[in-house]
């Protein structure tokens, strides 16, 4: 990236979000208790109206009570266009002690809606002599967030994630649909009396996945509605991590393992980066940039590649 180096992300894994709603706290022990990276506590689009208060409150007492382990904990709050959002955030940060990690914001459509929840977080802190910095993580879900993705990405320091919203992205987008994320019947191309079908989210990941590792943010595939087709998910996951996502969400605990099953490295793939290392190292002494690893092409670039997998591989514990 030009002279400068282009940021890393926060080093934590993210393979896999799981989601409840904050209003139907019988299942918080079970979250606590699963193999996801990240727990979501949602206080937006799983919760009734009517019941907005009384999620809150559920999700500051488990916030305290319930051990969450190494859990990346983050709550999502209501979009800055509802009556909802500064409640949650005061609440939560004057109620919920220091244990919260993010929050997560959705349906932001500028950096301007950061810089707000920043400005409020930052003074809660200040006031409440907070000593742990709120992150933030946000989902790209409209057709201005998809438009302004990269001040979104740049917009904060507390900037950890970013997904993209498959459900709210295409309602906004006006797409002819009603799934959340996977193949779309009538997305295809045509030749000789086959159809082949296209991926109609694909533009908008690979927007997401720029602006976040242009500014160091960690770029994640939203939810897959339909946790009956294991298979669709899969190919889904599959298809974000080839282009540079980390980690997908699960709204049902059976979409976890799947999810960490894509995000997690194969033995085959981190032995074959570490032998592309060992192979560039030799390479190197001597006194070359290019070699052949397997039949194929390994330069210098490859080392960036393979470092990709050693990374996240080591970040796991394999
Ligand atoms: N996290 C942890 N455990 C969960 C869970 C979740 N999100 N959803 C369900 N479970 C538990 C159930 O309590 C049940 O446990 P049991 O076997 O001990 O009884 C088990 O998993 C099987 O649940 P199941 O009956 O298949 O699902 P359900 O009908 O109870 O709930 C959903 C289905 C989709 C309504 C529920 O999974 C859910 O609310 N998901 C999250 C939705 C959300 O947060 N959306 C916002 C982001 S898009
Ligand atoms: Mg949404």
């Amino acid at each position: 990236m030009s002279f400068r180096i282009q940021p890393a992300p926060v080093a934590r894994l993210n393979r896999c979000q799981l989601f409840g709603p904050g209003s139907r706290p019988q299942i918080f022990e079970k979250m606590a208790a699963s193999e996801a990276d990240v727990i979501n506590l949602d206080l937006e689009d799983s919760v009734a109206p009517d019941d907005k208060d009384t999620a809150r409150k559920n999700v500051i007492e488990a916030i305290g009570d319930i051990d969450w382990g190494q859990k990346t904990l983050s709550v999502r709050i209501n979009g800055l266009d509802t009556p909802y959002w500064y409640r949650d955030v005061v609440d939560l940060m004057e109620q919920a002690g220091e244990r919260i990690d993010l929050i997560m914001i959705p349906k932001v459509g500028c950096a301007g809606d950061l810089y707000a929840v920043d400005a409020l977080v930052t003074a809660i802190e200040r006031a409440k002599g907070r000593s742990k910095p709120l992150g933030f993580e946000v989902i790209a879900e409209s057709a201005a967030g998809i438009s302004h993705v990269e001040e979104i990405a740049a917009a904060s320091p507390r900037m950890q994630a970013m997904s993209l919203g498959a459900a709210d992205f295409a309602a906004s987008m006006g797409m002819a649909t009603t799934g959340i994320g996977g193949t779309q019947e009538n997305y295809y191309m045509h030749r000789e009396g086959q159809k082949y079908w296209s991926d109609p989210w694909h533009w908008a990941q690979a927007a997401i996945v720029a602006a976040c590792r242009t500014h160091g943010v960690l770029p994640v595939d939203g939810p897959f509605g339909d946790f009956s087709d294991d298979e669709g998910f899969r190919a889904q996951a599959l298809r974000s991590a080839t282009l540079g996502m980390v980690g997908k969400w699960a709204i049902h605990p059976k979409q976890v393992a799947l999810a960490n099953e894509v995000f997690t490295p194969t033995e085959q793939a981190v032995t074959e980066a570490r032998e592309i290392l060992a192979a560039m190292e030799e390479a190197k002494a001597r006194g070359e940039g290019a070699t052949v690893y397997k039949g194929r092409l390994v330069d210098i670039a490859s080392i960036k590649q393979a470092e990709v997998i050693v990374r996240q591989a080591e970040m796991i514990g394999l």
